[in-house]
C-alpha cells in the first residue's frame, strides 16, 4: 500500500495567484534583464518598521539574551501586556468591550483566516464575496467543503456573492442560506469599504439564519471616511456571529515580522450535530493550544509598541504616505480614461481593464510594455475577470514612475 493524500488539493488551482506571478515576473525578468520593473501586485509594504518599534524590539531581543530575563514559551493566546494595548487602543475608544481571553495573537491574518475553518463542520455552506482574497476558498477547498471547480470558474459547493461595477462591489445578501460568510472590509481586492448600515445587513442576516461572519479587517488603518466601521463590534449583536482578524503587517509594516490577532467573542456558537451549543472561543483556543506555540516575545513586544505615542505618530505618517501614492494611482489612472475605484479607504485600486482586454492581457500588458507589475483580478475569483488590482504600498518614486509609463501607453 502507498501513502494516500489528501485528494482535495487536487481541486485547486496549480499555483497560488502571487506564486505564479512570481514566476511569470522571475521569466520575464530573465529574459529581459535590464529591464527595471515595479511590483505592485502582492501587496507588501516597503516602508521600514518605526523606530519605535524597532527600538523596544531590539531591547527585547537583549532581554532574551541574558539569563534574567531570558523567556522560554510564552502563553499560547499572546502575552497580556500586548492584549491591553489591543483592547486600549484598537476597541475601546470605538465603545466596543472585549475581555483579554477573547483575543487571540498570532502570527497572520493569512494563517488564521485561513486556519479559522478547521474549527466547522464539513457541512458548512461557506459563502465568499467574488472577487476575494483566495486564502478563504483555498483553504476550504483543502478542506473538503468546495466540490471541484465547475466550468464556470466557481467551486460547486461555494456561494459566490458577485462584487462588480453593477452593484458598486457591495455584496448583495445571498438568496439561499449560508452558514459561514467571509467578508474582507476594506476590501482586498476592490478596495472598496462597506458603510455601517450595510454592514449592519449583514450582521442582521447572520443574526436570523444562525450563519457566522469571518470578518477580515486587516486594512481598517485605510479607512479615512466617517461612516465606514474599523470593526465589525461596532455593528450591535455583531458579538454573537462574528469573529474578526486584524494584523499588525499593513498598518505598522510586520509583513516580514508577523504579528497578528483573532477576535472570538464569549457569545458566538456553533452547534453539534444534536443541537447543542458550543463556544467557538473555547474550540479556538483548544486548536490553539494544540498546534501553536504563539508569537515570540520579542514580535510581542515590537507589536506593542505600535500603541506607544511615537510609534502611532509614525504609523500614521506611513499610512498617509502610502495613502498618498494611493491617490497619484487614481488620479493618474483615471485622466487617462481608466475607470478605477478603491483607493479612497484603502491602499488597493481596482482597475477596469481597457476595452475588450482581460485580466491576464492586461497584466502582459502592464509587464511587457511598461515593467510594472499588477495583479489580474481573475486570480481573485471569475468576477475578478475584466480588472486588475495595483497596490499604494510601493515608494512614491516608483508609483510616480509606474504611473509615468502607464500614462505613455495607448490604451
Ligand atoms: C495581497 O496582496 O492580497 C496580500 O498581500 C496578501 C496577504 O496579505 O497575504
Amino acid at each position: 500500500m502507498a501513502v494516500k493524500i489528501n485528494e482535495n488539493y487536487l481541486l485547486l488551482e496549480s499555483n497560488y495567484i502571487f506564486s505564479e506571478i512570481n514566476q511569470r515576473v522571475d521569466k520575464y525578468q530573465e529574459d529581459n534583464p535590464d529591464a527595471d520593473i515595479i511590483l505592485m501586485g502582492i501587496g507588501d509594504v516597503t516602508r521600514p518598521l518605526p523606530e519605535a518599534v524597532i527600538e523596544k524590539f531590539s531591547a527585547a531581543v537583549d532581554e532574551m539574551g541574558k539569563k534574567e530575563t531570558f523567556r522560554g514559551y510564552g502563553p499560547e493566546q499572546g502575552y497580556d501586556f500586548l492584549m491591553e494595548q489591543i483592547i486600549k487602543h484598537d476597541y475601546t475608544p470605538r465603545g466596543i468591550t472585549l475581555s483579554k481571553d477573547e483575543l487571540f495573537i498570532s502570527d497572520g491574518a493569512k494563517c488564521d483566516t485561513g486556519n479559522i475553518q478547521e474549527i466547522f463542520g464539513l457541512g458548512n455552506t461557506v459563502a465568499v464575496t467574488d472577487p476575494v482574497y483566495p486564502v478563504y476558498v483555498d483553504s476550504n477547498v483543502m478542506a473538503g467543503r468546495t466540490g471541484p471547480m465547475g466550468e464556470n470558474g466557481r467551486y460547486q459547493k461555494l456561494v459566490y456573492i458577485p462584487c462588480t461595477e453593477d452593484n458598486d462591489f457591495v455584496p448583495e445578501l445571498p438568496d439561499t442560506p449560508v452558514d459561514l460568510i467571509y467578508l474582507c472590509f476594506p476590501n482586498n481586492p476592490t478596495g472598496t469599504a462597506l458603510t455601517k448600515a450595510q454592514l449592519k445587513e449583514w450582521v442582521d442576516y447572520a443574526r436570523e439564519n444562525n450563519s457566522i461572519i469571518l470578518f477580515d479587517a486587516a486594512y481598517e488603518a485605510y479607512i479615512t471616511e466617517d461612516n465606514i466601521p474599523h470593526s465589525i463590534y461596532e455593528i450591535e449583536g455583531a458579538r454573537e456571529v462574528a469573529i474578526e482578524f486584524r494584523s499588525f503587517s499593513k498598518n505598522a509594516g510586520f509583513t516580514g515580522t508577523r504579528c497578528a490577532y483573532t477576535v472570538v467573542p464569549k457569545e458566538v456558537m456553533g452547534f453539534d450535530s444534536e443541537g447543542n451549543p458550543h463556544s467557538l472561543n473555547a474550540l479556538w483556543n483548544r486548536r490553539q493550544t494544540t498546534k501553536f506555540n504563539g508569537v515570540s516575545y520579542p514580535i510581542q513586544v515590537a507589536a506593542s509598541a505600535v500603541y506607544s505615542p511615537e510609534g502611532q505618530k509614525e504609523i500614521k505618517e506611513s499610512i498617509d504616505y502610502y495613502m498618498k501614492n494611493a491617490s497619484i494611482i487614481r488620479e493618474n489612472l483615471s485622466s487617462i480614461g481608466l475607470r478605477v475605484y478603491g483607493g479612497i479607504n484603502s491602499p488597493y485600486i481596482w482597475i477596469k481593464t481597457p476595452g475588450d482586454m482581460d485580466s491576464w492581457q492586461f497584466f502582459d500588458l502592464l509587464l511587457n510594455e511598461a515593467h510594472v507589475v499588477g495583479t489580474p483580478g481573475i486570480g481573485f475569483g471569475p468576477s475578478g475577470e475584466g480588472y486588475l488590482r495595483l497596490t499604494a504600498f510601493n515608494t512614491l518614486e516608483n508609483t510616480e514612475e509606474a504611473m509615468d509609463r502607464i500614462s505613455k501607453l495607448s490604451i
